[in-house]
């Protein structure tokens, strides 16, 4: 069945058709609500365990940090046994914080696949749709699936996982354009994507390879995709979601000014700090350790936030040191010349 793009899932209407992709190491809460803030219409946690949910483990409770001003929101999860997901999503539905649920099959780590779980699934589009049922009879959140076009060229699964992810009653097939086996390189199949846009019942996010605004939006209206998500081009930019916004709805997008990059920056590496010492404080570690654990967090955002900036270089070597966010930060607006 042929449905044209639409801007919801299931019963949830999205302000804008760029979402933002799991990154783990990357998409806290600290940085998913400036991206929310910053126009994307639906942001991922990092990968949770399902296993670790059940276990009640304090950094996978972490994992999932949240607040109202995110939402909409996905808890996004990796696992390989239906029961401990349908549990997981009982425990996430309770939680009343989230407004969907992700089920990662297409992460590639061998850590992660010897368990049956992300990319693994790929191989067993039975079992997708099984775990699919299980999360929807333990809880009333749509589901959505976030998988690749196979694990290797040579053996696409794409059109199996679509129809288990549909008679399972996922609400949308999110697609990363990679083969497993291809992990983040390469380029991405987005005539794949748009094959399965075709053929779905359902509406399909595509990703992979989005590097700027103008890309987004081509691709969305090439592929007819109901969404386009975007990963690294986000980091250290997340105003490529007003970008993309502005360029879809016609409306003028002024680069962020040096200030306000600074803003957003110091908002980011603050939250991020309170986060580390409420994690330090819940699973009993040295909170004043904090101040090093988010500035050097903070150093894949910051390379990116910075990267045109001249005398980069030294601020780099100095991060992996610097104890203390307010030290950091005097640093960067040095930098930036504020
Ligand atoms: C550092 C990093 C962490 C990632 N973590 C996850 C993850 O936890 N779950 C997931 O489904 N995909 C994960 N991905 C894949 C992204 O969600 C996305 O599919 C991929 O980066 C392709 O999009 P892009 O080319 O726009 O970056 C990760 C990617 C990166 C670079």
């Amino acid at each position: 069945m042929k449905i044209p793009p639409s801007r919801k899932i299931a019963h949830l209407s999205l302000d804008s058709p760029f979402l933002l992709a799991p990154m783990a190491g990357f998409t806290d809460f600290a940085f998913r609500r400036i991206c929310r803030r910053l126009g994307a219409g639906l942001v991922f946690t990092e990968m949770a365990s399902v296993e670790g949910l059940r276990r009640h483990a304090a950094k996978t409770l972490h994992y999932l940090e949240s607040g109202e001003e995110e939402r909409p929101v996905a808890a996004h999860f990796y696992g390989g046994d239906p029961a401990a997901f349908a549990e997981a999503a009982a425990v996430i539905e309770s939680l009343g914080r989230f407004d969907l649920i992700d089920i990662n099959c297409g992460c590639p780590v061998p850590k992660i696949t010897r368990r049956g779980a992300g990319a693994a699934l790929i191989r067993e589009p039975g079992k997708i749709e099984t775990i699919v049922k299980a999360v929807r009879t333990a809880s009333r959140l749509p589901v959505t699936v976030k998988t690749r076009p196979g694990t290797v060229p040579a053996h696409p699964r794409i059109g199996e996982i679509l129809r288990a992810v549909e008679d399972g009653g996922a609400a949308a097939l999110i697609i990363h354009g990679r083969f497993a086996r291809d992990r983040h390189q390469g380029e991405a199949d987005w005539e794949t994507i748009g094959e399965v846009k075709e053929a779905a019942a359902i509406p399909v996010i595509g990703n992979g390879g989005i590097e700027t605004a103008s890309g987004a939006l081509s691709a969305l209206r090439r592929y007819r995709v109901d969404g386009v998500m975007i990963g690294r081009a986000a980091i250290g930019n997340p105003w490529i979601f007003t970008e993309a916004k502005a360029l879809l709805e016609g409306t003028p997008f002024t680069p962020p000014s040096p200030e306000e990059r600074y803003r957003v920056i110091a908002e980011h590496l603050r939250n991020l700090y309170r986060s580390k010492r409420e994690e330090a404080r819940i699973r009993g570690r040295d909170q004043s350790l904090a101040g090093l654990a988010s500035c050097r967090e903070f150093y894949g955002h910051l390379v990116n936030y910075l990267a045109a900036t001249p005398g980069l270089g030294e601020l780099r070597r100095k991060i992996a040191h610097t104890e203390n966010p307010e030290t950091l930060l005097r640093d960067i607006a040095a930098l930036l010349e504020l």
